[in-house]
């Protein structure tokens, strides 16, 4: 090889990224090694690798990181409950910090000096591969084409031209779209007006809920410590289980996502998901964790998912405190063992059942049937006795709260209608 310094790309295939293999060659003097992981939607690896070459890389790796990204990064999402503003799995988000990983271990293999990607400067992705590489391999230097030069789509294409690069002209597609085996993104183009409804052609996962067969399905999923492992009774892997559900999700209309999100470079943004596996899953697991987690763990851990979603949101996923925030998810999900029914029919998800050997439901605590029942109806009174007692206490001494609430009866004089007992109550001290 030559002595020219070496920088790993990840590589897309597409039109950015296969510029920007001849633009760093040519521009910026680096040997070009890209990386391209396949985290369930890419290029067949041979397109990828013939693509990279083509466009002047000296090797060209294809990495299958579809089980890792599930069971690194997925899955303590969804054990942590984490849906950034309540409403996006964080697909892109989380696929993000796994390639800045595989960046890093090939830079480490070939001796490369810098990394490269094809993000823009105004969106979350160059944050998190930035941030990612800045925390793995402090020394190794980032650098982002796009970012850098000034180039538009149709100058990027002339560019190709110009330099004979091989962009073949695939029916381009309006919208700019990264998806992996957790969902698909999708931005720009017409979607960029909040005030329209997502055209049908945004959509490739999901078929519209009215289009999907009226009578619908039902399907039990079953999870160990927080992670699902099996399918209507059957074991899975977790890839083959991602992609049943999204499949399955798919074809019942399960799983749009429509949401005007905030990016963390200030701008709000329009954007569109299609994610079956991850609304199914999310909707399960929190159903195991409403049977088997204390009303305080469940309080304290919505959160922990707020949080945990902000920083991977953020490209904070190698941060100090999304990892301690793990040790915490991991010890809430000991005893989130079950099964959960669903059904799934025309765009509507609906959770029929949930069990769990670790349930903290107990039907002789919840009966109102009074032969079953072993509820102390008794010490409701002493408890109540004493959990309002710090707010006699207030009115007693501060008391003008009710002098303070307007009369809702206004043909009623105040003063007419006294308590039963008719004397005020007092604090009692014990
Ligand atoms: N808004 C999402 C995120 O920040 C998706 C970004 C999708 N990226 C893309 N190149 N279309 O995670």
């Amino acid at each position: 090889m030559s002595g020219r310094p070496r920088c790993v790309l990840a590589f897309s295939g597409g039109l950015d990224t296969t510029v920007a293999v001849h633009w760093l060659t040519h521009q910026r003097g680096f040997e070009v090694i890209t990386l391209s992981a396949d985290l369930g939607e890419t290029r067949s690896a041979e397109e990828l690798q013939y693509r990279a070459l083509r466009a002047g890389a000296v090797a060209a790796h294809v990495v299958d990181a579809k089980e890792v990204l599930l069971t690194d990064f997925v899955f303590p999402s969804l054990q942590a409950g984490a849906m950034y503003q309540g409403v996006y799995p964080l697909a892109t988000a989380l696929g993000r910090p796994l390639i800045a990983r595989l960046l890093v271990e090939v830079a480490r293999e070939t001796g490369a000096s810098a990394v490269a990607h094809g993000c823009t400067a105004k969106g979350n992705d160059q944050v998190r591969f930035d941030v990612a590489v800045g925390a793995l391999a402090p020394a190794l230097q980032v650098v982002a084409p796009v970012r850098e030069w000034s180039l538009g789509r149709t100058e990027e294409i002339a560019y190709a031209a110009e330099h004979g690069l091989e962009v073949k002209a695939t029916r381009e597609s309006p919208y700019s779209v990264d998806a992996n085996l957790w969902g698909r993104s999708v931005e720009t183009g017409v979607l960029e007006d909040p005030w329209q409804a997502p055209p049908e052609d945004a959509f490739e996962w999901t078929v519209e809920p009215a289009a999907a067969p009226s009578e619908g399905v039902i399907i039990e999923i079953h999870f160990e410590q927080g992670v699902p492992t099996r399918l209507d009774g059957q074991g899975v892997s977790p890839v083959e289980l991602v992609g049943r559900l999204n499949d399955l999700g798919g074809a019942h209309g399960i799983g749009r996502i429509d949401h005007v999100e905030d990016r963390l470079v200030g701008i709000k943004s329009r954007e569109v998901y299609e994610a079956p596996a991850a609304v199914i899953l999310d909707t399960a697991h929190r159903a195991v964790e409403s049977l088997t987690l204390s009303r305080d763990v469940l309080r304290f851990k919505r959160q922990v998912a707020d949080e945990w979603a902000q920083l991977t949101y953020d490209g904070l996923w190698y941060s100090a405190l999304r990892q301690s925030l793990y040790a915490f998810v991991r010890s809430t999900q000991q005893f989130v063992s079950g099964e959960v029914r669903l059904q799934l029919r025309q765009g509507a998800l609906t959770l029929l059942g949930r069990s769990s050997p670790a349930s903290l439901y107990s039907r002789e605590l919840a009966t109102y049937e009074r032969a079953q029942d072993r509820f102390r109806h008794q010490s409701a009174e002493g408890f109540l006795n004493i959990f309002g007692l710090p707010l006699r206490t207030q009115a007693a001494v501060q008391g003008n709260l009710w002098e303070e609430t307007k009369p809702l009866l206004p043909s009623m004089p105040r003063g007419i209608a006294e308590g039963p007992g008719g004397e005020p109550e007092h604090a009692q001290s014990d």
